[in-house]
């Protein structure tokens, strides 16, 4: 393969094929084409029927212990549903589900084709940080015609998904550290068609990983801005070593020429969702890892992965062999990715991990709440079609204050993998979304175990083998074939669970499983959100659960249900993606597609889940053209939201731009003769004023 077949458009099988207003280049480059391809669960299985600061987000839940020159000790983090009551929470809260500060008149679907941020009435919004700024002291000015890999990896990456931002102890809310991952690139926008391939394939690949990044404000009523050359910012690049914890770690299933050992990985990719545990480290999820290797793709667990033996649309292959596992020495390489991995944001010198205890699969995030028993509980969603749901109950026990020990909390534990079962007449699930005679999409579930006290679960694969290939594990044990398990996250006000699943184009198709209860509609194209109620403990391995909504646009003609709340009252939505809580218990939604065939951007929306309310959903903002809405932070004390804009202006080509976020240039004037512009991915403020 020669070096100028590097920068050739990646072909585009999903042409004509997405959803919504979803991009056939999105598919490609963040996806491998995930919908186009076979669907990879081939199993049978599917036909068994606060800190302290109430000024943080609770989702941003919190308890910093020694972490240098940060030493501090929180007396009364959010860590369970049992406790978030009588943790500090306000008044209000304590009352469940209160009016929010945050209080907004919702905006009105937008066309997708604007390129503009949309807020409501009375908000404003400015960017935090955006691709490309220089976050170190001796980091170069962004430079987009001119980008080199030196300079990129001292500046914040490319397509931030899972954000979250901490205040730091002791700022009396004045100083914060932002967390942000960077999903992938898009180097058709991003670079001039002049730069040379190789040079193109280093800086998109300096464009990945994990950043930190310091900001600060003059006051609690003033936006954010970073701080270049703080002493947190940090960025996470394919040349980090990561250690490898728990069972897996030194396994032979994972050791490679470079990496003898086993126990150290250099690099995460395609990171996705998230999430931000009590102790204050940052989880983020590897997701669409296979499509940044070559492989054999003739084994069961190649197939299942949706590892394959076409060149990679980035072709980092043609510079390090890692990235091509038919090479001598790195048949493992791809073992090492799809963990959920675990940051320090307030230690710069810390070595982040990666789980092995969690399972490997194509991971949207992880969430963690703290048990009544004390024991930690991770909730992991496997996007991909017809994959499963997962939790993970911790071996050891959380210690409030002791971050050090809370830090060991995911290497070791039991993983379990989620069966539903609905309670209606399989005659009453017509495919389309029609409600059930008895008025709900609901039953019980099962925690299947996979690995149970440092044990396999599942006859016939050693632990290491259930850990690495998670996803042929659980095929043996009889889960439920989901839609897209996106974010899946847990109310720390009820410790009820919401797992958004974001739509399956095949489901009901051909050979693929048909409408269920638990996925009810045959060519899922708008998805819907299941909310689970463990029995007792969250640490059970039974559950209840129910539909909090069935989406779509009721007005085009969609069946959708929404709780039994009007349907003609909500803002249409579609495609459910990341998930976020307010200090109140309202869930916040951003989505990855809009309503099929109306043409409207990606959004954030608010939905209450409990009381008269229940499944009213309002639009707070639309993203601009191509852009998916990721990361939200709703800090509604302050009455300000936060949302990271991934992959702005996607349709474009750095000749051709077709969105030029979040630098617009102010109506009746041009651009400074001779500028370059482009859409840059950024993590934007929302807030009053
Ligand atoms: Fe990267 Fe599952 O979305
Ligand atoms: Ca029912
Ligand atoms: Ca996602």
């Amino acid at each position: 393969m020669s070096e100028t077949t590097a920068r050739k458009f990646p072909l585009l099988p999903m042409l004509g094929h997405t959803k919504g207003k979803r991009s056939a280049v999105t598919c490609a480059l963040k996806c491998d084409n995930a919908c186009a391809s076979e669907v990879c669960n081939t199993s049978e299985n599917g036909y068994f029927r606060d800190i302290a600061s109430a000024t943080l987000s609770r989702r941003a839940a919190l308890g910093f212990g020694a972490a240098g020159a940060l030493a501090v000790v929180l007396g009364s983090a959010v860590t369970s549903a049992e406790s978030a009551s009588a943790a500090g929470l306000s008044a209000a809260a304590k009352e469940g589900f209160a009016k929010s500060k945050l209080q907004f008149t919702p905006i009105a679907a937008v066309d997708a084709s604007v390129d503009a941020v949309t807020v409501p009435d009375g908000f404003t919004w400015q960017p935090v940080i955006r691709w490309g700024d220089p976050i170190f002291a001796d980091a170069p000015a962004f430079d987009i015609a001119n980008q080199t890999a030196a300079a990129q990896e001292k500046q914040f990456g490319y397509n931030n998904d899972y954000t979250d931002i901490l205040e730091i102890p002791g700022s009396k809310g004045r100083r914060a550290v932002l967390f942000a991952n960077h999903e992938y690139t898009n180097e058709t926008i991003m670079f001039p068609a002049t730069m040379p391939a190789g040079q193109v394939r280093a800086v998109g690949a300096a464009a990945h990983g994990l950043s930190v990044v310091e900001l600060e404000r003059k006051n609690k009523n003033k936006p954010w801005s970073y701080v270049k050359g703080a002493g947190l910012n940090r960025r996470f690049l394919n040349s980090t070593a990561y250690e490898l914890t728990g069972p897996v770690a030194g396994s032979p299933l994972v050791r490679t020429v470079q990496d003898p050992a086993g126990r150290t990985i250099k690099g995460t990719l395609g990171n996705c969702s998230g999430g931000t545990t009590p102790w204050g480290t940052i989880l983020s999820g590897e997701e669409n890892f296979n499509g940044y290797f070559v492989a054999k793709g003739t084994s069961a667990a190649d197939k299942r992965y949706g590892l394959g033996a076409n060149p990679t649309a980035r072709q980092w292959e043609l510079d390090d062999p890692r990235w091509d596992t038919r090479n001598p020495g790195y048949e493992n390489e791809a073992n090492r990715f799809g963990w959920i991995v675990e940051v320090d944001p307030f230690d710069p010198t810390s070595t982040p991990k990666k789980h092995s205890s969690l399972g490997r699969f194509k991971h949207e995030g992880a969430n963690v709440i703290v048990a009544k028993s004390g024991h930690v509980v991770a909730y992991s969603g496997d996007d991909e079609r017809f994959d499963y749901l997962y939790k993970f109950v911790s071996a050891g026990k959380y210690i409030e204050g002791d971050r050090k020990h809370n830090m060991t909390l995911l290497s070791e534990g039991n993983l379990y993998v989620a069966k539903f079962t609905g309670n209606s007449p399989a005659a009453e699930i017509t495919g389309v979304g029609n409600v059930p005679a008895d008025g709900a999409f609901d039953g019980i579930g099962q925690w299947l175990p996979l690995v149970v006290d440092g044990a396999s679960a599942v006859p016939g694969m050693s632990v290491e083998e259930v850990l690495v290939y998670t996803r042929l594990a659980a095929d043996k044990v009889g889960p439920t074939k989901m839609d897209r398990c996106e974010d899946v996250e847990p109310s720390l006000l009820t410790g009820k669970v919401y797992v958004a699943c974001t739509n399956n184009s095949n489901r009901g198709v051909g050979a693929n499983e048909a409408a269920t209860e638990m996925n009810p509609r045959n060519q899922n194209r708008d998805g819907h959100i299941v909310e689970i109620t463990e029995t007792g403990d969250q640490t059970s391995t039974t559950f209840s659960w129910n539909l909090l909504m069935v989406c779509g646009d009721p007005a085009q003609g969609d069946v959708t249900y929404f709780s039994g709340f009007p349907v003609d009252k909500v803002s249409p939505i579609s495609c459910p993606d990341n998930l976020a809580f307010d200090s109140v218990g309202n869930l916040w939604i951003s989505t990855d597609g809009a309503p099929s065939g109306i043409g409207k951007a990606d959004g954030l929306f608010k939905v209450t889940v409990a009381g008269k309310d229940r499944g009213k959903v309002e639009q707070f903002l639309a993203v601009p053209r191509d852009g998916e809405t990721c990361g939200p932070i709703i800090h509604d004390d302050e009455r300000t939201v936060f949302v990271s804009v991934q992959h702005p202006g996607e349709d474009g080509s750095f000749g051709a731009q077709v969105s030029f976020f979040p630098d617009y240039v102010a109506e009746g004037t041009t651009p400074a003769p001779g500028a370059v512009r482009a859409p840059r991915p950024a993590v934007i403020q929302v807030f009053r004023g």
